[in-house]
């Protein structure tokens, strides 16, 4: 049975017997504890914990999954894959565990024909937490299991949690048995790849807190009502309806493979270690496929780092197979072509998509290169040295600094006849691991509790938001914070955070910053300074009261600056149109990947390799400018997210599937995107924009920044007054100013070089009066000479010449310049004199002890340092008696 075909028929069981079906949500949450939705009820966590009221008593879904704690176990045991797809129902506060128990052997065991999974009753074995004695009764009762096939196990296996504070229960998980030829009898408690789970029904009844362990953890309180939770693996039901070995040969994912056999010349099966790395290809290929999807790219940090591993191993393990070739441009395509029936987004975005995979993979094999020089450096160094094993520190270096994997490092060392010191390695590692949970833990910290927030939403509700119809309201204050504990009164010169029961600010989000403006009340004021919404629903100003005192229930009247509105619709409708231009120049896949605006300012990151030409700057920038002179409308409206898919509004990541969200177009279909940002009403009314600046943000991306409205004026204005302070310097037109400069340059260069000219001129002029000047000491002609303001190489220039004109007969010179207020000495001694035993580095050391220096060189010359200029004559006469 296809995999298609199990998610339709879970769904449809699930939708007869009441539930709704809701759609995947994208594998980033807005959840600060989870990198990525890693269960089907993470979009369903708040109507657990009750922060919520579900708009259903039921619902199925087929959850996009990603888990990342074991990606080193991938490919290597049958069962752990990054990506997979979770088969939920949920009741909230509905059935219990009798209807979750009915539902799910009813699907499970109901023949193919019929419409079910068609597993055999008798294979079926499942476990229960030790203490529930009512799930084992009810599995009796509705499935007719006998006692044997009824496993009581502990907290660690049967009880189920997110692993951070949330919603748990205890839970009754679902195992087929796979025969003998898979492992020893005695069923899940005996052996788990043999008995292989499917379905994990929890009986979500508490909400727990500070996780210590899977098995130790605090419950908070028991749930406002009992739900139901249920996980079953599509992967893991897909190999065994399909009689595959495990995950990675279904048909959603073995074309990957078929695909790396081909590209490899290896064959699947042949080769254990071979089977690891083909596994891991398309394991990896696919959660690459679906997290770029979703909006993730490469990057150093969480999310970004995580997608980064996964492509790059699927890269490597190519490699190890030993395809040289770029990879991904071959397997992504087969990923896709599995995938985009359940997800058809994948297909209408792979421009994007497949371009953020091959840059990565570009970037990889440049880092590739690189690290197999310094690989190379190093094994030839501890060739050379006579060691036959690599040391730890630079197999670690290889890994930091290079991103070379240890296996590629090891297997490299091999051919080289080399062994690595692994455990060295792995002890860096494991320090390194320790540092980054420090940090991670350290961050986590910080994060701000939003239990009291949470509290206010529940006592007042959501704010009435008007920040789309006015600038101004009545407003009536319904909660007051400070120092994160909540306060009846602020007063004059505190800063509070203060909740209003409506507002016209707008909350920052979508890359548009918040509003600036005012709360006055009779008998005060106060200015706002930041305006958040910390949790769903409920938008919290901060503000600094400037007069009089802030009390609870105050009616005040809240007023947003007009000036500072207007400016930041400019920014963000602007934004919108340098998004389109930049696509009507480049290309769609000149995709946008984050933003940042406030008024007059605007900044863009997108999807793009190498620097923009300044013609195709200019071309965006005008592109901008005649779409703001064709006075294009800007309109908002909100609709379900399926119809904006459908008339091709740019999402941008982040929104929940199944939710209304809000498009806004300028031009009709010329700009249409997902925002929730505040705008202009006609393009007109952004003034201009100027583009002031294009740089590289990391691999594959681009930012471009530009002003807009008066502060775009402002800058052009202020190039204007440059280029009038040059015409006036340079008393020419403003045309020729380009033309005068590099007149100028060329002048300036012709004449620097006819003044060094001049200057060796003048030193060689002055050489040959020094020559005539040589003292006579115990028959050596000495010259001893204080150059006034000359430096390190014209020193040596000069005591070089001076010393020719006396190489006829024993004769030391000792030169010292004065640049920069310190001594420098150059000594150099004629051939004669070496021969009566004179050393210019010796006597350098002479010198050097009366200037406070020191100094070296050979026996013909030496130079040196110091730093007393006072001692230069001291020096000189210290020569004259070591002479
Ligand atoms: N949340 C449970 C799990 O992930 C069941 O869906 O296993």
């Amino acid at each position: 049975m296809d995999t298609a075909e199990i998610r339709r028929r879970f769904l449809a069981h699930f939708e007869a017997a009441g539930h709704t079906v809701v759609p995947s949500a994208p594998l980033l949450l807005d959840d600060p504890n989870l990198l990525f939705v890693n269960a089907g009820m993470v979009p369903f966590k708040p109507y657990f914990l009750g922060q919520e009221t579900a708009p259903y008593d039921r619902a199925t879904s087929v959850q996009k999954c990603v888990r990342t704690l074991d990606i080193e176990e991938v490919g290597k045991t049958t069962r752990h894959g990054t990506f997979f797809q979770m088969n939920g129902n949920f009741s909230f506060g509905d059935y219990f565990k009798e209807g979750a128990i009915t539902h799910a052997w009813e699907l499970i065991t109901t023949s193919v024909a019929d419409g079910g999974l068609g597993f055999d009753p008798e294979d079926i074995w499942v476990t229960v937490l030790h203490s529930d004695t009512e799930a084992r009764e009810l599995w009796k009762k509705i499935a007719g299991l006998p006692d044997e096939r009824i496993q009581n196990r502990g907290l660690l296996d049967n009880y189920w949690h997110m692993g951070v504070e949330g919603p748990g229960g205890p839970c009754s998980e679902i195992y087929v048995d796979r025969g003998a030829q898979y492992g020893p009898d005695g069923g899940p408690e005996a052996d788990e790849d043999r008995f292989l789970e499917i379905w994990n029904l929890v009986f979500m009844q508490e909400e727990i807190t500070h996780v210590r362990a899977k098995d130790v953890f605090d419950v908070v309180a028991p749930l406002p009502q009992q739900n139901i939770d249920t996980g079953m693996g599509l992967e893991r039901v897909a190999y065994l309806l399909q009689g595959k070995e495990n995950m990675y040969e279904i048909d959603e994912v073995f074309p990957v493979i078929a695909k790396a056999a081909e590209l490899s010349g290896k064959r699947y099966g042949a080769d254990p270690a071979d089977d690891v790395r083909f596994r891991v290809v398309a394991d990896h290929v696919r959660s690459g496929l679906m997290l770029i999807g979703d909006g993730v790219t490469p990057g150093n940090e969480s999310r970004g780092y995580v997608l980064r591993r996964l492509l790059r191993r699927a890269v490597r393990s190519m490699r190890l197979l030993g395809y040289d070739a770029p990879a991904l441009p071959e397997l992504l395509p087969v990923s896709l072509d599995k995938m985009k029936a359940s997800y058809p987004e994948l297909a209408t975005d792979f421009a994007r998509i497949s371009q953020v995979a091959y840059t990565e993979e570009d970037a990889f094999r440049s880092t590739l290169a690189k690290g197999t020089q310094v690989f190379d450096l190093a094994a030839g160094a501890a060739k050379e040295a006579g060691r036959s094993v690599l040391a730890g520190e630079q197999a670690f270096q290889l890994h930091d600094t290079y991103g070379f994997p240890i296996d590629l490092t090891l297997e490299m060392a091999a051919e080289q006849g080399l062994s690595v010191d692994e455990e060295g390695f792995r002890g860096l590692m494991a320090e390194q691991r320790a540092r980054a949970k420090a940090d991670a833990k350290a961050k986590k910290g910080s994060h701000a509790d939003t239990s009291l927030y949470r509290e206010t939403l529940d006592t007042h509700g959501p704010t009435d938001w008007q920040a789309y119809t006015t600038l101004s309201t009545e407003s009536r204050v319904l909660a007051l914070y400070a120092h994160g504990t909540a306060v009846p009164a602020s007063s004059q010169g505190s800063i509070a955070e203060v909740v209003l029961d409506r507002t016209p600010f707008y909350a920052e989000s979508g890359g548009q910053n918040a509003d600036a403006g005012t709360l006055s009340w009779d008998g005060g004021r106060a200015e706002v300074l930041d305006v958040q919404r910390p949790v769903r629903g409920l938008v919290v100003h901060q503000v600094r009261i400037l007069d009089g005192e802030l009390t609870l229930d105050t009616v005040l009247s809240a007023d947003v600056d007009r000036d500072w509105r207007v400016g930041a619709a400019q920014a963000h409708s602007g934004t919108h149109v340098v998004h389109a231009a930049l696509r009507e120049v480049l290309g769609p896949t000149a995709l946008q990947s984050g933003s940042y605006n406030r008024p007059g300012y605007l900044r863009l990151d997108f999807g793009w390799n190498g620097a923009l030409s300044p013609e195709q700057l200019r071309d965006v920038e005008e592109a901008s400018n005649r779409a703001l002179r064709e006075d294009l409308a800007v309109s908002a409206a909100v609709m379900p997210l399926a119809k904006a898919r459908e008339i091709g509004a740019l999402a941008l990541f982040g929104e929940t599937y199944g939710e209304d969200v809000r498009v806004v177009e300028i031009g009709g279909p010329w700009s249409r995107e997902l925002c929730g940002g505040t705008h202009v009403q006609r393009s007109s009314q952004i003034g201009t924009v100027v583009v002031t600046s294009d740089a590289s943000v990391g691999a594959g991306n681009r930012r471009v920044e530009a002003l807009v409205g008066l502060e775009g004026f402002q800058y052009l204005a202020r190039e204007r007054d440059l280029v009038l302070q040059l015409t006036d310097l340079l008393k020419t037109k403003p045309d020729d100013v380009p033309h005068r400069v590099s007149d100028l340059m060329s002048r300036l260069k012709a004449t620097e070089k006819e003044l060094e000219k001049f200057k060796s001129a003048q030193l060689l002029g002055a050489a040959g009066d020094l020559a005539k000047g040589a003292r006579d000491i115990g028959g050596i002609a000495l010259v001893t000479h204080r150059a006034e303001g000359v430096g390190g190489g014209d020193v040596r220039q000069m005591a070089l010449d001076i010393r020719g004109r006396l190489s006829d007969r024993p004769a030391v010179v000792v030169v010292i310049g004065t640049a920069g207020d310190k001594p420098s000495v150059v000594v150099a001694a004629t051939a004669a004199a070496q021969e009566r035993g004179v050393a210019a580095n010796q006597l350098i050391g002479v010198i050097g002890e009366k200037i406070g220096g020191r100094g070296g060189g050979k026996a013909d010359v030496a130079q040196g340092g110091g730093t007393d200029l006072g001692a230069i004559d001291a020096a000189f006469a210290a020569v004259e008696a070591a002479l």
